[in-house]
């Protein structure tokens, strides 16, 4: 299909510099809604995408995917995936990408803001001012100067440690892999040397079968007596309850939380938490990520990766899919080959290729799961027919011809 044909769907109101991405790319047909769909208006609306693009309300359900004959790709202008029925998609060849760094500033920046707040008593002050009082005294610090200590050295701790020397703090790091130190941060033997060491305790982990209670009440009394914890990255890599009690018994100075084991469904629905209600704790309903800056990068980044999978075939950044990624030729077509990922299909097609006597310039496969990608580059005069022999080999799920 040639590129000005390709009809993209855009729900959830996501950010206009995707459609503008994609416009500047050559995809003239870029439909933009403002929320999501659901039922029949989701699938009538699937029949006339070839791509579409959602956040986090709109569920591509196995269902719902059988019923979209054109969809070639699938966009998750978030960073979950868990709306979109995912082997479903491999199984009828479609991508689906998202976009899980994208808002890695965002979540850096508000912890700045949590260790200067904290530092600084800022909520507590504020609060007190509201409501009558006049909480001055010179108990507050610098941030200049300070240990931060960064637990999980991946893009957002990275990328605060960047930061957080800006304003002349000291960083030490604990990763369970090797990282490179950026700038004069430092990498901690251990997370409990990490822990013995630093004045604001800042976690940047997954959530994984290690990391659930990663600090409970002995990581907590491991650290500095006044020392404060600031949890951005799951709520369940933190004990609540020993966290609460830690600060109750003055043991912690204070904590920033944006993450809960369990939070709240809506807006008007309250967090239960033991650490609601007290002094320096600050609680923050998950907005690490959600800046307008964070979105718009989203918005790139989805529109980019659609860009590379069209034009390229390119697979980066892909939950679902092998992850192929080759430098265009001038003199070639490139023809991509979704397959069942079993023994023979390879083979199969370099016999046809063969026997139709068509050479193949370039060719790379990639495996995943149940899904097999094959991309290979032909002379312009000979793509035609290898495309109409990739249509007949056994296993094939779906082919393409980009020229
Ligand atoms: P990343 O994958 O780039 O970095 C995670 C780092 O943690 C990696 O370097 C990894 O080696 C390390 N790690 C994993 N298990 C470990 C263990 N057991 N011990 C020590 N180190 C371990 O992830 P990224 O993008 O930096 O995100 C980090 C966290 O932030 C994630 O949990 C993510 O869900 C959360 N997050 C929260 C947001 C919010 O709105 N509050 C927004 C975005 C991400």
């Amino acid at each position: 299909m040639p590129h000005q044909d390709t009809r993209f769907l855009l729900l959830e109101g996501v950010h206009q510099n995707a459609v503008t991405t994609l416009k500047q790319a050559g995809f003239a047909r870029v439909e933009l809604l403002p929320g999501a769909l659901e039922g029949d208006a989701l699938a009538d609306a699937l029949q006339r995408a070839d791509v579409v693009g959602i956040r986090s309300r709109t569920q591509l359900s196995d269902a719902v995917l059988q019923t979209a004959p054109h969809l070639q790709a699938i966009g998750c202008f978030c960073i979950g995936t868990n709306q979109v029925a995912l082997e479903r998609a491999q199984a009828l060849g479609i991508p689906v990408f998202n976009a899980p760094y994208s808002n890695t500033r965002s979540v850096a920046e508000l912890v700045i803001a949590n260790i200067l707040c904290l530092l600084r008593g800022l909520t507590w002050r504020n609060q007190g001012v509201h409501e009558g009082h006049w909480p001055k005294d010179s108990k507050a610090n610098e941030a200049r100067g300070k240990t931060l200590g960064i637990v999980g050295y991946g893009n957002i701790g990275a990328q605060l440690s960047v930061l957080a020397e800006s304003l002349g703090m000291r960083v030490l790091f604990y990763d369970f892999r090797p990282r490179l130190p950026l700038g004069n941060a430092e990498a901690a033997p251990s997370l409990d040397a990490l822990l013995a060491q630093a004045d604001i305790v800042s976690l940047h982990v997954p959530e994984t079968p290690a990391t659930r209670n990663f600090i409970s009440a002995r990581e907590l009394y491991l650290m500095k007596k006044g020392a404060m914890l600031i949890n951005v990255s799951r709520g369940r890599c933190v004990a609540a309850d020993d966290l609460a009690e830690a600060i109750q018994s003055g043991h912690l100075a204070g904590a920033a939380l944006d993450v809960f084991p369990v939070e709240p469904k809506s807006a008007d629905d309250a967090l239960e938490s033991p650490l609601r209600g007290l002094k320096n704790v600050i609680l923050t309903p998950h907005i690490g990520g959600s800046t307008i800056e964070a979105q718009a990068n989203i918005g790139l980044e989805v529109a980019g990766r659609f860009i590379q999978y069209l034009k390229n075939g390119a697979t980066v950044g892909a939950v679902n899919f092998p992850e192929v990624s080759l430098p265009l030729r001038e003199d070639t077509h490139r023809l991509l080959h979704i397959h069942e990922n079993r023994p023979g299909v390879l083979s199969a097609v370099n016999r046809l290729f063969a026997e139709h006597n068509i050479n193949i310039a370039a060719q790379t496969l990639s495996t995943k799961d149940s899904v097999g990608y094959l991309v290979m580059d032909v002379a312009h005069s000979d793509s035609e027919v290898a495309l109409e022999q990739l249509q007949g080999v056994d296993g094939t799920i779906r082919s393409r011809r980009i020229y």
